[in-house]
Order: structure tokens, then C-alpha cells, then sequence
């Protein structure tokens, strides 16, 4: 594996490669890597010729200061990952290589991010498209792959392709769990040990939650995760909602949509760490 630290050096292996006729396959991530990460590599690794991961913590992202402090930084253990996982090209540039000058852009992303994380954490999702706008053009991907724990970042992204017109293929892949049922996320690391065991309880209750589609409202259903989260010690919902799958709006019936899944699109403080978790009602 080649560590690349630079756009100019990641563009010209990647689109060389391309013009070869070989397929890449790009893997975004803000580094702290775990099992949930190497499941999408494996992913790239089986599907493409060249497989690039960026590895970069993104300030534009990040709304809160303390968040973008305490982001966890570990790229030694990162790049042994990588390796271990048969990566070609760990892209890892500095803040100033990715931003030689301030990024002006403001996407119209439109329905998509104009809930839940949207007005949660303004500017996130610009941040996002932003960056992963520049991997796009950087690393000439012809596949790029997403983890579905952010269920709604893959709704603004294919957005920002859309509007961007880069030809992407834009692959969600299902979401990693912990033996206890945990999503796993980079910010696990900062949960104590009494929060690593309150914790499972979101995709438990998510996973109950599910069971009583048949036999209650959807409002009755909403009620339900957020007392019952609310009522483990030091748990907060943020939010819940339930939305249609494509356009990220809450429904407010079951029978509001047919033929997709609604999906419940949950936010959790445990005492100070944000976690998200989503699960699919399926029909
Ligand atoms: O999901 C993430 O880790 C980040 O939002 C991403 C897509 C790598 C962009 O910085």
C-alpha cells in the first residue's frame, strides 16, 4: 500500500489507471478506522481493480469546535488496517492540501438535508458535499462506498452527485454492528464503560420497535423508542423520525408510502457523545 499525501499525486494514479481501463474504487473516511470501515474496503477491494481510501478529517463538517478537537486520530493503526485489507492507495493530504484557499461553495441540496441532521447541525451537510465533492474530483472513482449508519448523508451525497454531475456509482452498504448490537462508529471509543453497556440499548429498542408496526400508529411506534431510550440512564433522544427512504421526510402514516421501507432515523446522546442509529420497517 502507498501512502499518498497529495491531490496532485492521487489524481494522477487514479485517473492514469483509469485510462487504463481499470475500475477504482473510492472508500471516504475521517480515519479511526474499525471493523463497520473494513467492511466497505472488503466491499471495494472485491468489486474494483484500484482500491483508494482518503483518510481525512474534514473541519468544513464539523459545526461544533469541541467535536472537531476530540474527533479521534489514529492513523498509524489506520494504515495498518489498510494495508491488512489489501488497500493500493491510503489518500491522506493535510487541511491546507485539501483547502488551499477557503471553499466558497454552498450546494443546493435541497429536501434532503433540510431535516433532522440538517437543522440539528447547520453547515454539516455542505461540509460533507464539499469534501466528498473533492475526493470525487481527485481520485476519478468509479465506484464510491458509504456506510448506511448515515443513512441521510448517502441521500445528500447522491444529491451532490446529481447536482455536481459526476458520473459515480454511489454503493450503500449495510451497517456493522457490535456482537451487542451497537453500531459501530469512530465516536464508541469515548463512551465509558457504564455507557458501553446502556448503549446496545437504542438498536434493541429500535429492533422492538419494529415488531409493533402491525399493531400500532406510527405515532404510537415514535413514542415508544423515545420513552424507552429516554428512560435508560444517561440517554437522550435528540431525535427520532420516521421517513420515507428516498426523500428523508417524516411520514406521518404507515400507509403514507408503499412499496419501499420507512425508516427510523434515530439520534442519541450518551451523556456527551452523539450517537446515530437507524433500522428499516420493512413491509
Ligand atoms: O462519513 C464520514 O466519515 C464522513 O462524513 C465522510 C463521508 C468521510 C466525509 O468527510
Amino acid at each position: 500500500m502507498e501512502i499518498i499525501r497529495t491531490v496532485k499525486e492521487i489524481s494522477t494514479l487514479t485517473s492514469e489507471a483509469r485510462k487504463q481501463g481499470k475500475s477504482v474504487g473510492l472508500v471516504p473516511t475521517m480515519g479511526a478506522l474499525h471493523a463497520g470501515h473494513i467492511s466497505l474496503v472488503e466491499r471495494a477491494r472485491a468489486e474494483n481493480d484500484i482500491v483508494v481510501v482518503s483518510v481525512f478529517v474534514n473541519p468544513t463538517q464539523f459545526n461544533n469546535p469541541t467535536d472537531l478537537a476530540t474527533y479521534p486520530r489514529t492513523e498509524e493503526a489506520d494504515c495498518r488496517l489498510l494495508e491488512t485489507a489489501g488497500v493500493d492507495y491510503a489518500f491522506i493530504p493535510s487541511v491546507e492540501e485539501m483547502y488551499p484557499e477557503k471553499d466558497e461553495r454552498v450546494f443546493d441540496l435541497g429536501q434532503v438535508a433540510e431535516v433532522m441532521e440538517g437543522p440539528m447541525r447547520p453547515g454539516h451537510f455542505n461540509g460533507v458535499a464539499q469534501v466528498v465533492s473533492k475526493l470525487f474530483y481527485y481520485t476519478h472513482p468509479t465506484r464510491a462506498y458509504f456506510g448506511e449508519k448515515d443513512f441521510q448523508q448517502i441521500a445528500v451525497i447522491r444529491r451532490m452527485v446529481e447536482l455536481e454531475g459526476i458520473d459515480v456509482e454511489i454503493v450503500d452498504c449495510p451497517i456493522k454492528r457490535a456482537d451487542n448490537g451497537l453500531a459501530l462508529s469512530s465516536r464508541n471509543v469515548r463512551l465509558t464503560e457504564a455507557q458501553r453497556s446502556t448503549a446496545p440499548g437504542i438498536y434493541k429498542t429500535l429492533k422492538e420497535s419494529v415488531k409493533l408496526r402491525s399493531e400500532k400508529t406510527l405515532n404510537e411506534v415514535k413514542q415508544y423508542v423515545i420513552d424507552s431510550i429516554n428512560s435508560m440512564p444517561e440517554m437522550e433522544v435528540e431525535y427520532y423520525e420516521i421517513v420515507h427512504p428516498l426523500t428523508m421526510q417524516p411520514i406521518k402514516e404507515w400507509s403514507d408510502i408503499e412499496g419501499c421501507s420507512p425508516v427510523g432515523c434515530i439520534t442519541v446522546y450518551c451523556g456527551d457523545v452523539r450517537l446515530i442509529d437507524n433500522i428499516k420497517y420493512n413491509d
